[in-house]
């Protein structure tokens, strides 16, 4: 897994010191952490239980070092479960007819909850190599625990602005994997898949940060409009 880059850390810690002085920055970084730590703790706890009962590994946050590919990337957390379950209750289309896409599934928390769903089809695309091993074998482990057919879910390492979308109907699930710039990538190939074979498409989108790039798309219209996610149909259904 890659860490944080030395270099960013060096550059955060030297404008502390600028703004909070020696004392200041010392006495933030010593509270800091165990402060986010804290407020995050009743969801790790959530995640953990989910974990125990069910031989996974879907806890905690892992971070990338901000170079590269992953330099447009935010960071691999799970998606709370009643978000997920919440903002999947609006597609109201036959799952049993639908592809089920993870764009940036992570270690594959919601690819489980599309596989109890009983999508015809469930793919979840990763760019971390690693992670997307993580994810593939908590499918597995989650199958077997719950005695679902696996055999609907690939997981594939791959960027998402370079995967192909499938041209049948499907249901493209965003959790804020990535900023802005990259949603501007999507939004155009998803607008160029949709005129080339117009169908029935929905877009779920958790902590939508760039949310604006999907609400000014012609191709799209929105069905749910809540705090947490907004679900968005393509307006070429019938
Ligand atoms: C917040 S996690 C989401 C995990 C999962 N979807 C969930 O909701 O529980 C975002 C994931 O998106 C991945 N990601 C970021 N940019 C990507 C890209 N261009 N292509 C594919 N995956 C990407 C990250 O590596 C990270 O694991």
């Amino acid at each position: 897994m890659t860490l944080l880059d030395p270099r960013v850390l060096v550059g955060k810690a030297r404008r502390s010191i600028r703004t909070r002085g020696w004392g200041g920055t010392l006495l933030e970084a010593l509270t800091r952490s165990k402060r986010s730590r804290a407020r995050r703790m009743p969801r790790y706890v959530g995640e953990l239980f989910f974990d125990l009962r069910n031989g996974t590994r879907v806890r905690g946050i892992v971070r990338f070092e901000k170079k590269g590919v992953f330099e447009q990337a935010f960071r691999c957390e799970t998606t709370p479960r009643s978000w997920v379950g919440k903002a999947l209750s609006e597609v109201t289309a036959d799952s049993a007819r639908y592809t089920f896409v993870d764009i940036g599934c992570g270690r594959g928390f919601v690819l489980l909850q599309a596989l109890r769903r009983r999508y015809h089809r469930i793919v979840g695309i990763e760019l971390a190599p690693q992670i997307a091993a993580e994810a593939r074998k908590n499918v597995e482990a989650y199958a077997r625990r719950r005695g679902l057919a696996a055999g609907s879910v690939e997981v594939v390492a791959a960027d998402a602005t370079t995967w192909e979308l499938p041209c049948e109907p499907s249901v493209l699930y965003f959790a804020n994997p990535f900023s802005r710039k990259i949603f501007e990538t999507m939004i155009r190939r998803i607008e160029e898949s949709l005129r080339r074979n117009p169908r029935e498409l929905y877009v779920v989108y958790t902590f939508p940060e760039s949310r604006q790039v999907f609400d000014d798309s012609p191709s799209l219209e929105t069905v749910a409009d809540r705090k947490r996610y907004v679900v968005y149909r393509s307006r070429a259904i019938v």
